[in-house]
């Protein structure tokens, strides 16, 4: 099934979502927007009150600042994928449990194998966990471990800079620093044909998160 398909399936699939009862008191599941054939893909926690009412992620604060995120790197929402861990908005904005995490985890696993980005970005510290397991987001922040196949970047989640007016420089150096070196380092292994999901299901996870060689 091409990239394009595949989504379309997946979104149809979010917006009748009943797999966890995240859905209920929602107006609309969130399946993600984007280029289907994005290189880099963005993975925040969950849709908060705008995204839930127009059904599309990253669309009120949060969004606007990644917006000028993705602008002070050359990028814009078009070229890039953006979704999240969990596709119907948690009450009050309250952390994804982890059943509705593990109840929405195929979704966000066949939109990255649908779309097979060379570069990962996960915001905040639940798309994180899916990657780096048992690290602290204040730990590894701005780092990139290559993860079967893709190079995934940890990076704060823009709404953590809203709140907490010391962490918005981070997160702006991080975005400029990390995201052009690990497209370019992306470039460079997919040139060697060292980029790209292992197809015998192994993935580098024993690695530990590391500034990459370029970093
Ligand atoms: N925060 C998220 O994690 N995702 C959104 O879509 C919006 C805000």
């Amino acid at each position: 099934m091409v990239a394009e398909d595949a989504l379309a399936q997946v979104a149809a699939e979010v917006r009748v979502c009943t797999k966890c009862d995240l859905y209920l008191n929602t107006k609309n599941g969130v399946p993600g927007a984007g280029d289907p054939t994005a290189e880099i893909m963005f993975i925040g926690e969950g849709p908060g009150y705008h995204e839930d009412r127009q059904g599309r992620p990253f669309v009120g604060p949060a969004g606007a600042f990644l917006n000028e995120l993705l602008a002070s790197i050359g990028l814009d929402r078009s070229s890039v994928f953006i979704t999240n861990v969990v596709k119907h908005r948690p009450p009050e904005n309250r952390d994804p449990l982890p059943e509705e995490m593990a109840a929405c985890a195929g979704y966000l696993d066949r939109q990255i194998a649908a779309i097979d980005p060379k570069v990962i970005v996960t915001l905040g510290r639940y798309s994180m966990a899916k990657f780096f397991p048992g690290v602290k987001i204040s730990a590894i922040h701005g780092q990139a471990k290559l993860v079967n196949g893709r190079i995934v970047v940890a990076m704060y989640h823009p709404a953590a800079a809203l709140h907490q007016a010391t962490l918005k420089q981070t997160v702006v150096d991080d975005f400029k620093r990390a995201i052009p070196a690990a497209l370019a380092e992306a470039k460079r292994l997919a040139a060697e044909g060292k980029l790209g999901a292992k197809k015998d299901g192994t993935d580098d996870d024993d690695q530990p998160p590391q500034q990459m060689s370029l970093f």
